[in-house]
Order: structure tokens, then sequence, then C-alpha cells
């Protein structure tokens, strides 16, 4: 997989393309209630010190598909806000978006010296479980502060210092083999991971629909937590 710079007009228009679609965008927050971002602005925030953006590739082919980023860059107190997106939908839950993002946390911190970085995720977005499985820690609940076809969502706050950064192994390929294995092998217990225990595949959230046990099982762990106030990235 490679990270890709947003330096070449066609990987902005691209990009500008996948945010200007609602399923992505309704997520998101680029400050002010921004939630569009054209591929002027796109190339702007690319060159700008408050912004580190790449493009992620799909692992054999090459071609980009998904978007990781870093707002509100600073340099003085070492933090900065992450986010993301799969723009091509084919490429959903096959493990991209956490490799991605757990690589690309891998440069910010090297690259760029940060001690910590924040995320947020709208209450029931799917990013939840990944934001976990990259080792972020809540840290507290903006409530009643997202609107996605006017409703209010809270939204559900995270940070990661670069002392607790691990970079993720990438298993997919091993999960995508086990289970050919098992198909060949035609058993009716369904895939296994690579320690020989079924992998559950849960359906996912979407607004308004909480969707899988495991969404609740990690939002019933957040609950009890502190509030933080701090929103837009
Ligand atoms: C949220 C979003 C980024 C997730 O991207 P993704 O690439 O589908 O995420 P992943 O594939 O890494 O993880 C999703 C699931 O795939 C599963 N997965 C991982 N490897 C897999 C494999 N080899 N085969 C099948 N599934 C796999 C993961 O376990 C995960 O399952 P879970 O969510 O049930 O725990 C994407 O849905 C999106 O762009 N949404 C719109 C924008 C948005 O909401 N952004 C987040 C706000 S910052």
């Amino acid at each position: 997989m490679k990270l890709l710079p947003l330096d070449r007009p066609e990987l902005l228009e691209l990009v500008a393309g996948w945010l200007a679609r609602k399923e992505n965008h309704q997520w998101l927050d680029f400050g002010n209630g921004r939630q569009i971002i054209t591929p002027t602005l796109l190339k702007i925030m690319a060159q700008r010190e408050t912004h580190f953006l790449r493009a992620f590739t799909s692992e054999r082919e090459d071609i980009p598909i998904g978007i990781v980023g870093l707002n509100s860059v600073d340099r003085t107190f070492k933090t900065a806000m992450f986010w993301g997106a799969v723009g091509e939908k084919s490429f959903r839950n096959r493990g991209y978006s956490t490799v991605a993002s757990s690589k690309f946390l891998t440069l910010a911190f090297r690259d760029l010296g940060l001690h910590a970085i924040n995320t947020w995720a709208v209450d029931h977005n799917q990013s939840l479980r990944i934001i976990e499985r990259l080792g972020f820690r809540f840290v507290g609940r903006q409530r009643q502060c997202h609107y996605i076809d006017g409703r209010a969502y809270d939204r559900v706050m995270f940070d990661l210092l670069a002392s607790e950064h691990k970079e993720l192994e990438d298993d997919r390929w091993h999960r995508v083999e086990d289970r050919s294995i098992h198909r060949e092998a035609g058993s009716s217990r369904g895939p296994l991971d690579p320690r020989g225990q079924p992998l559950a595949r849960p359906a996912h959230g979407a607004p308004g629909k909480p969707g899988t046990e495991r969404v609740h099982r990690v939002q019933d762990r957040l609950v009890d937590c502190n509030h933080n106030d701090e929103g837009s990235r």
C-alpha cells in the first residue's frame, strides 16, 4: 500500500469527488461547519503546514482508493486532528482504512514530530471500531453537536500519544487466504482468523441505526468517561 501526497490535479479531483458525496462528508467537519471540499480548497489544504494529507492505494493494483488526513497541525503544541474516508466503495470492509491509518500515523508522528493526535467520530459511525483498533484512547463525548439529516448526534473524542502508537500488522491477506482455504475444505463453520478462531463479520452501523453489538460494546465502555469540548477537524 502506498501513501501518496496530493500533488497531482487528477488526484485532487478524485479525492474532492469522494468528499463531495454525502455518504462521506456527512461524517466530517472541516471547520465552521464546512463539509464539502472543492479541488481548489483541497490543493490549498495540501500545501498548508496546518494540514497533512495522503491518498492511500489498494495493495495490488496501486490505485488510489481513500484519503487519510490531519487537520489543525500545531507545531508548537505538537498536536493534530485525524480523519479519513474510503472513496472507492468496493474497497470497504477489507481492512484498507485500518492499515492505511496505521501507516499514516507512523508517518505523521515520525515526520511531523507530533506528540499527540486527536480524532473524533460521530456516534454509531463504523470508524469507532477502527479508532479503537488503532490504539486511540477515549477522552470524551461532545453531546448532540453533529447534525445529519436534521438530527443531532454526539461526537466521540479520542487521542493517541506518539509513545502509544504501534503500527498494526497487515493481516488482511492472511485473512483472505484463511477464507479461501476454508472454502476449499468445504467447512460450514465459516472463515477462521490466523489463530484458528471463527471470524465474526457483523453488520455495520448507519445514522440512526446503531448497527452492531460490537458498536454497543465499544460505546458502553465509552459512555462513563470524561467530557471534552474539542470539535472540528
Ligand atoms: C469508516 C470508513 C473509513 C471505514 O473504511 P474501511 O476501509 O471499510 O475500514 P476497514 O475495512 O479497515 O475496517 C472495516 C471492517 O473491515 C474488517 N476487515 C478487516 N480486514 C478484513 C478482511 N481482510 N476481510 C474482510 N473484512 C476485513 C474490519 O475488521 C472492520 O470490521 P468491523 O468494522 O466490523 O470491526 C469508511 O466506511 C468510510 O469512508 N466511511 C465514510 C467516511 C467516514 O465515516 N469517515 C470516518 C470519520 S473520520
